[in-house]
């Protein structure tokens, strides 16, 4: 089973508010693509990765793909206006032979083997995909625009679901074709009538959008 990760790092981190893209942020002393890339490298059940990088920032994402010895790094491309444009650019250059493709935030530095392996499994169970998710805990109410209470949500069976996202690569291919824009690709696959499971996630797996989660990260290294 060939497995690809597109790790998408395109994005221009607003929220976080520096004079470069997030995936350039200081993590430690590093830029924060230089981890996940890390760790995606020693992974050992990813065989091939394609990096989508910032408009004009392909050759500083390269550039830290080789500092980092890299090799699995099989191509590096220009990311969209939004998250789906990127993870559509980075899946045209998955390879026709692979059978299972991950897809990656690189905002999410702190991927392990463990929840690599956990998503991969239920693939071979004939599912289409599975995410890491972790079950809500706070009381959930939904909002009106003037601020006040209209519902309290039931929390059981609400998951709040994380990267990677494994897919077999011809349910994600298809559902990509489709078009539509769900916030993640699981979202796409359940829309083109995809059977997705949920896996344990991990706390460590948080999107660092602020510069306090940067700081959470960072002291988790
Ligand atoms: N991403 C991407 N291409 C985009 C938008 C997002 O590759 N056009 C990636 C980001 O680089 C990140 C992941 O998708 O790894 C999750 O996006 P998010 O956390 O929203 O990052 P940004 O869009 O960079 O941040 P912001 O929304 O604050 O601008
Ligand atoms: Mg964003």
């Amino acid at each position: 089973m060939s497995v690809w990760a597109i790790l998408v790092a395109a994005g221009r981190g607003e929220r976080l508010g520096l004079d470069r893209p997030k995936a350039f942020a200081n993590l430690g002393d590093e830029p924060l693509l230089a981890e996940p890339l890390r760790r995606l490298e020693a992974c050992p059940w990813v065989d091939a990765v394609v990096l989508v990088a910032p408009p004009g920032w392909e050759e500083p994402a390269i550039l830290v793909a080789e500092e980092e010895g890299c090799g699995k790094v099989c191509a590096c491309v220009t990311g969209g206006e939004t998250r789906s444009d990127s993870v559509r650019a980075g899946l045209a250059e998955v390879s026709e032979d692979a059978l299972v493709v991950l897809v990656h935030d690189a905002a999410r530095p702190l991927l392990s083997d463990e929840v690599v392996e956990r998503v991969l499994a239920p693939l071979s169970e004939g599912w289409d995909g599975a995410v890491p998710g972790l079950p809500v805990g706070d009381t959930l109410k939904r909002v009106g625009s003037d601020g006040g209470i209209e519902e309290t949500v039931a929390r059981e069976a609400l998951w709040a679901v994380q990267t990677p996202q494994a897919f077999a690569v011809d349910a994600l291919r298809r559902a990509q074709t489709n078009g539509g824009d769900a916030t993640d690709c699981a979202g796409l696959v359940e829309a083109a009538g995809g059977r997705i499971k949920v896996v344990e996630g991990d706390p460590r797996l948080l999107k660092v959008t602020s510069e306090a989660d940067l700081e959470t990260v960072a002291g988790w290294l």
